[in-house]
């Protein structure tokens, strides 16, 4: 006795076919045998199915029963194959047909009482699906609406494992779920926040501007409450809106992660994420048996934050290297390695010092100038080397705070910043991977910013006079660049320089 049923799973944030091959013998010793799971999902899997089985008011005959999960050299997570092995058991014990078996596919984890569990991945599965004129996807009512994302395929939400197989055996019909995609998306473009809320800061803003136009990384250096917080969530705001290819990327990352609210299946905005300090390196990398992404991968096209950065573990900050060079992220386990994107602008934060109040206005600093320079160095290295705009983010001013109004809001910002991406897609239109200033390698900025004599001798200046170091070099001009840009000029005059230098606050600290 035989029978085959169609099912999906998930690999990095992309998805395969499996096939569910269920074949039965009569035997005076019942047995169960899995072929193509780790053995820890074996067991569980066989419990969940034969009482959901049962419980469903179906017979589960004594049988050497063995299932195969082919291909078998892929390892997959064992609960979302568990209403396909059902279907299939149903199929060759003769209590459900095989004719729409061999043509729908099924996903899902079962419940003891036969009830139809959400899973991870189901965007990316339908999205595979949706490349290969299927005929449709069972699966849980909870995981319908991200699924309903692909255009033409039909999603039909089931219940419990009863529905699923009436609905396969012509006794009932079970609706396509059919969603707006398009106001959906539309709908979930609003940011809760804005720029407009921000009061003075007019330094730290510009900044964020210029990380924004360019795609350079931040570091904010001020006390505590004066809004570094409050303006790296807002940095989404002001990045170009999300296309819809986009949106179903990260949104993909989310599937996987298991993160996905079942009312909001399209995240159409920038995400922010600011995980604590005390964060591992799997968490932020993302890992575990079955490689889950990392904080790195679920702010892909958005903002990731870290806030207090010298407090993050050294090791830790190590790992943030591979994603922050090369927009993903490879996880490399036992016989796999698991790539998943991971391609954000890098928002750090941290206070002047330990205590917080170092050059504050009002407040006393406890901290000796050792203590101080020791708590800069923290963040020295790889990761500050990638870092192109580093801003003091000073306290408030209370007649600032009071001012009537904010400035410009994000989507006054935005406009500015869309035009110098314009400007950048032009010019890097025939490199390939390279998107924005930020992005560009020594002979990109040989090629693409000259220096005029008064520039370079403003650059000579600052780095003879401030302390700066020549690795600072290349990221003045690219930053410098992108000023530039924003103004519309095609030349880099010394102003724009002038600006960028200035960006440079913490090379002057750990160096002077
Ligand atoms: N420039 C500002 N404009 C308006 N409110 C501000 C400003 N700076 C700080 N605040 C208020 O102070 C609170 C604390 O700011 P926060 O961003 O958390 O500071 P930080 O992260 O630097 O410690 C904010 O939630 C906001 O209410
Ligand atoms: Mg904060
Ligand atoms: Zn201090």
């Amino acid at each position: 006795m035989y029978a085959r049923a169609l099912s999906a799973a998930v690999q990095g944030i992309d998805a395969y076919s499996v096939k569910v091959e269920i074949h039965l013998e009569n035997t005076n010793v019942p047995t169960y045998t899995t072929v193509g799971l780790p053995d820890s999902a074996v067991r569980e899997s066989r419990e969940r199915v034969s009482a959901a089985v049962k419980n469903s008011g179906f017979l589960f005959p004594p049988k050497k029963v063995t299932v195969n999960l082919a291909p078998a050299s892929i390892r997959k997570e064992g609960s979302a194959f568990d209403l396909p092995i059902a279907l299939g058991f149903l199929a060759a014990t003769g209590q459900l047909s095989k004719d729409r078996l061999d043509s729908v596919f099924a996903l899902g984890e079962l419940s003891l009482d036969g009830k139809l569990r959400p899973v991870r991945g189901a965007l990316p599965i339908a999205v595979e699906l949706g490349k290969h004129s299927v005929d449709g996807l069972v699966i849980a009512a909870a995981n319908a609406g991200e699924a309903a994302m692909v255009e033409g395929l039909n999603v039909y939400p089931a219940r419990n494992l009863r529905e699923v197989v009436s609905f396969l055996n012509g006794e009932s019909t079970i609706d396509p779920i059919k969603v707006d995609v398009e106001s959906l998306f539309d709908e979930g473009m609003k940011y809760p926040v804005d720029f407009y809320d921000v009061r003075g800061q007019e330094q730290a803003k510009r900044a964020l501007e210029v990380s924004s136009a360019g795609g350079h990384n931040v570091l904010m250096i001020g006390p505590p409450g004066s809004g570094k917080t409050m303006l790296a969530k807002r940095l989404p705001t002001i990045m170009p809106p999300l296309s819809f290819e986009e949106a179903i990327e990260t949104t993909k990352i989310y599937s996987v992660a298991g993160l996905l609210p079942s009312q909001m299946p399209l995240l159409s905005v920038r995400p922010f994420r600011n995980p604590h300090h005390t964060i591992s390196d799997a968490g932020l990398i993302g890992g575990g048996q079955f490689p889950r992404p990392g904080e790195v991968s679920l702010a892909h096209k958005g903002v990731l934050f870290l806030d207090e950065l010298p407090e993050f573990k050294k090791n830790v900050l190590e790992v943030l290297r591979q994603p922050v060079e090369d927009g993903e992220v490879t996880i490399t386990r036992t016989k796999m390695s698991i790539t998943y994107p991971a391609n954000f602008n890098l928002v750090t934060a941290m206070n002047p010092c330990p205590c917080g109040y170092y050059g504050h206005p009002s407040r006393e600093c406890r901290c000796s100038a050792t203590m101080v320079q020791k708590y800069l160095g923290h963040v020295s290295g790889p990761l500050l080397d990638r870092i192109d705009i580093h801003i003091e983010v000073p306290a408030v001013e209370y007649k600032d705070l009071t001012a009537e109004t904010g400035g410009d809001s994000s989507a006054v910002i935005r406009d500015r910043v869309m035009a110098a991406r314009q400007i950048q897609s032009e010019r890097f239109k025939h490199i390939e991977s390279l998107y924005v200033n930020a992005d560009m390698g020594s002979r990109e900025v040989r090629k693409f910013c000259h220096i005029n004599k008064d520039g370079n001798n403003l650059l000579k200046t600052a780095i003879d006079s401030m302390g700066l170091s020549a690795r600072a070099y290349d990221r003045i001009i690219k930053v410098s660049r992108t000023i530039a840009d924003l103004e519309g000029s095609s030349d880099i005059k010394p102003e724009h320089l002038a600006e960028a230098i200035q960006y440079r606050s913490l090379d002057r600290e750990l160096w002077l």
